[in-house]
């Protein structure tokens, strides 16, 4: 099969997100002006460099309240932000996290995660992720848009970086340990749990 997506699509749901996959979930964490938490989990979602390490999300379409999601609103106020990332064990509150709340509705609190406070930023951080990774704002870039669903790509720099210490051996990090999950396509995830090496030539 071959099909031009401009074009249209061959299939009732379309599959673009099934053909990349599995995609990181960046679980992110913000404050709006009056320093109310907002969480939601984005899988347009990866590192993109790293010196100075930095990573970016994309955030598709507006919610039903405001013109941007929450998320995108709160980073262009504060211009800061924290990547937590989930877990199998956290995998219901990523998805309760997800829904269109209010703007101003804390995420943290509907959803029963403990916060823990940040280093560098006002943001609070998700305390059962792994690895917390404290942003400041690089720039927000206006991506290729065929209808009124605006999409913004946010690129932030990470100033500083949390490992949970159990995860650390022989001074390196044991990632498959973490058992984060990854976005596949449809409602359909998977867990890392396996590894190979690779040596690269
Ligand atoms: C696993 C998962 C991944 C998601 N990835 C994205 C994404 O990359 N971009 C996006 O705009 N929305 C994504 N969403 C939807 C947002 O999480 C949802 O619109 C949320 O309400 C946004 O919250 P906010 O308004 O508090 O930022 C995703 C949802 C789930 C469950």
């Amino acid at each position: 099969m071959f099909y031009e997506p401009k074009k249209g699509v061959p299939f009732k749901i379309n599959p673009f997100k099934s053909l990349i996959f599995p995609r990181p979930i960046g679980w992110i964490s913000t404050v709006n002006k009056n320093e109310v938490a907002n969480l939601a989990p984005y899988s347009y979602f990866n590192a993109v460099a790293d010196e100075p390490p930095q990573i970016m999300f994309c955030s598709n379409g507006s919610s039903l309240h405001y013109k941007y999601k929450d998320s995108l609103s709160n980073i262009l106020t504060t211009r800061e932000f924290v990547v937590n990332f989930v877990t199998s064990s956290t995998r219901l509150q990523m998805n309760d996290s997800s829904k269109d709340f209010k703007p101003g509705e804390d995420e943290f609190i509907l959803t029963k995660l403990k916060k823990k406070k940040s280093k560098l930023v006002k943001a609070p951080s998700v305390q059962d992720s792994p690895v917390n990774l404290e942003c400041k704002l690089v720039k927000t870039i206006k991506l290729k848009s065929k209808s009124k669903k605006i999409s913004t790509m946010i690129i932030g720099e990470v100033i500083g970086i949390f490992i949970n210490d159990k995860f650390i051996k022989n001074n390196r990090v044991d990632s498959v340990s973490m058992k984060y999950i990854a976005r596949m396509g449809y409602s359909e995830y998977t867990t890392v749990s396996s590894k190979f090496n690779l040596k690269r030539r």
